[in-house]
C-alpha cells in the first residue's frame, strides 16, 4: 500500500458506542495511521475505549448523554438519538480546538469519518467547513434491507403478520420479511428514525464499507446507484490493521491453551457478540445441545447476556459433570486469535457483521442463530447465498442445536460446507492483497483523502 510521504495530516473518527461499530472504526483509525495520518478519536462516554491500548491515538469525549434506563433496557438507538440530539455544538467546540492546535503547513484535519450511525458530525463538520467521509460497519445488503424496511413500514406493512414471514421481498433477494433488519429492543420508531438519519448522506464526501467485493458485488453497485458519492470496500479491516483489540470487557486468553491441547477442526466455538441477550430457556436449551453433541466446545456467555440471571450459576451440577473437559466457558474471548485457531471446527454465532466477516476470512463454517437487526441479513447470505453456514430456526426445541452441531461436525454435509469456508478464506485473501480489490480501494481512499 502507498505511504504518503512526510504530510501528517490527521484524521477525527467519530465511532458510535457499541463493541461491533468501534471495533472496525478503531481498524480504520490503525489502517490510516499506518499510512501516515495523525488520528483524533471522538467517543461517546458510555463504552467509551480505552485511549491506552492505542497510545498514538488522541482522544476526545463527547458530553455524557445516555440515561441508566435507555442502557439498562438495551434501546441502543435512544441512546445514539440522544446522541445525535446533543453533541452536535460540543463536537464543533472539539473540532475548532483541534484545528486550532493544527497549525504546521504539512498539518491539519483533512476530513471526519463518522459511523453512519452518529450522523450529527457530518452536520458539525459541514458547519466549519471540514469534509466528512460515512463509515458503515455492517454489510451493503444490510443498507439496502433498511432502505427497504423504512418504505414498507411507510406503506403499511410492518409489523407484518406471522404468515407472512417466509415471503420474499421481491427488490431484496434472497431475503424474505423474516430476514429484515428489525430491532427487538427498543422502539421499531427510534430505529427508522435512526436509520433514515443514517441514510441521509447529502453533505458526505464517501462512503466506506466494511465488506469485499467479491461478497458484495451486486448490493454495492445497488447502494452505489442509491448514494451518488464514491464508495468505497476496504474490508475486512481486521485483516489490514494491526492486531491490537478495541475489546471493552477483559479478553479470558486461558481459551487460547486449552485450544493448544486440542485437535485440528475439532472445537465449536460459540458466541453471541456483545450486544445479544438469551432468555434462560434458550440459554439451557443451548447448554445441553452442546453437551449432547459430544463435541468439544469452547463457550462466551457474556456476564448479563442471559435475562434474570447474572452468568452461569443456573447450569446445573450435572451439566458440569456431563461435560467435564470437554466444554470451557469465558466472560469474553479473544475472538481474533480464536477463529484462526487450528482447533476451530465451527462458529456457532449471531452473525453480527463483524463476526460473520472474521469467520468467512479464517474459512469457519458457521450456525447461524441471528437474533435482531442485520443479523438477520447477515445469516440469510450465510446460509442461502454464500452456503457457509446453516440457519437455525428461531425456536430452539430440544435436539435442534444437538443436531445442526453434528451436522457440521459430524455429517459429510459439514465437510463439503467446509471445503467451500475455504475456498472463500482463498478469495477473500486475493481481495486484501496487492492488486487485489478491498486494497485498491483502500489505496483510493487515502488518496482521497490526501486531497482533500
Ligand atoms: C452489533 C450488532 O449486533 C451487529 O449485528 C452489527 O453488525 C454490529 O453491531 P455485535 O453484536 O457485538 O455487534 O457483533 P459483531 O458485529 O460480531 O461484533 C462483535 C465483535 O466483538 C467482533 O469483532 C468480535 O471479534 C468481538 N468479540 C466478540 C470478541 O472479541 N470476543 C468475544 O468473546 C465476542
Amino acid at each position: 500500500m502507498e505511504k504518503q510521504g512526510k504530510r501528517r495530516l490527521r484524521v477525527v473518527l467519530v465511532p458510535a458506542p457499541f463493541q461491533g461499530h468501534i471495533n472496525p472504526m478503531l481498524q480504520l483509525g490503525s489502517i490510516l495511521h499506518s499510512n501516515g495520518f495523525s488520528i483524533t478519536v471522538v467517543h461517546a462516554q458510555y463504552n467509551s475505549p480505552n485511549p491506552s491500548i492505542h497510545p498514538d491515538f488522541s482522544f476526545l469525549s463527547l458530553p455524557d448523554t445516555s440515561s441508566d434506563h435507555n442502557i439498562l433496557a438495551g434501546d441502543g438507538g435512544a441512546i445514539v438519538l440522544q446522541l445525535n440530539a446533543k453533541c452536535k455544538a460540543r463536537f464543533r467546540e472539539c473540532l475548532a480546538a483541534e484545528v486550532m492546535r493544527q497549525q504546521g503547513p504539512d498539518d491539519g484535519i483533512a476530513c471526519i469519518i463518522h459511523d453512519e450511525l452518529m450522523y450529527f458530525s457530518a452536520a458539525a463538520a459541514k458547519d466549519i467547513k471540514l469534509p466528512s467521509i460515512v463509515l458503515r460497519t455492517s454489510s451493503a445488503a444490510t443498507f439496502l434491507a433498511r432502505t427497504a424496511l423504512m418504505n414498507l413500514k411507510a406503506e403499511g406493512h410492518i409489523p407484518f403478520p406471522e404468515s407472512r414471514s417466509q415471503d420474499p421481498i421481491p427488490e431484496l433477494y434472497p431475503l424474505r420479511f423474516k430476514d429484515l433488519p428489525i430491532p427487538i429492543f427498543g422502539k421499531l420508531e427510534n430505529t427508522l428514525q435512526l436509520m433514515s438519519g443514517a441514510a441521509n448522506i447529502r453533505t458526505s464526501s464517501a462512503i466506506i464499507y466494511n465488506t469485499i467485493d467479491c461478497l458484495e458485488n451486486s448490493s454495492s453497485a445497488k447502494t452505489q446507484q442509491q448514494c451518488q458519492v464514491p464508495t468505497f470496500l476496504i474490508g475486512p479491516m481486521h485483516s489490514f490493521a494491526s492486531a491490537t483489540s478495541s475489546s471493552l470487557l477483559e479478553e479470558d486468553t486461558s481459551c487460547l491453551a486449552w485450544l493448544d491441547k486440542q485437535s485440528c477442526n475439532s472445537v465449536i466455538y460459540v458466541s453471541l457478540g456483545s450486544v445479544a441477550f438469551m432468555d434462560i430457556k434458550e440459554f439451557v436449551e443451548m447448554a445441553w445441545g452442546l453437551a449432547n453433541s459430544q463435541q468439544l466446545f469452547l463457550w462466551v456467555v457474556r456476564p448479563g447476556s442471559i435475562r434474570g440471571v447474572e452468568w452461569i450459576e443456573i447450569l446445573p451440577e450435572s451439566f458440569k459433570k456431563n461435560i467435564g473437559e470437554r466444554g470451557y466457558i469465558v466472560k469474553w474471548a479473544p475472538q481474533k486469535e480464536v477463529l484462526p485457531h487450528s482447533a476451530m471446527g465451527e462458529f456457532f454465532s449471531h452473525c453480527g457483521w463483524n463476526s460473520t466477516l472474521e469467520s468467512i476470512c479464517e474459512g469457519v463454517p458457521m450456525i447461524c442463530k441471528p437474533c435482531f437487526g442485520d443479523q438477520r441479513v447477515n445469516a440469510r447470505y450465510v446460509n442461502y447465498i454464500w452456503k457457509v453456514g446453516l440457519e437455525l430456526d428461531s425456536d430452539l426445541e430440544r435436539g435442534v442445536i444437538e443436531r445442526a452441531v453434528k451436522r457440521l461436525m459430524v455429517d459429510e454435509e459439514g465437510k463439503s460446507m467446509r471445503k467451500r469456508s475455504n475456498n472463500f478464506k482463498e478469495i477473500v485473501k486475493l481481495c486484501t492483497r496487492e492488486g487485489g480489490s478491498s486494497n485498491n480501494s483502500l489505496n483510493e481512499l487515502i488518496k482521497m483523502i490526501v486531497s482533500f
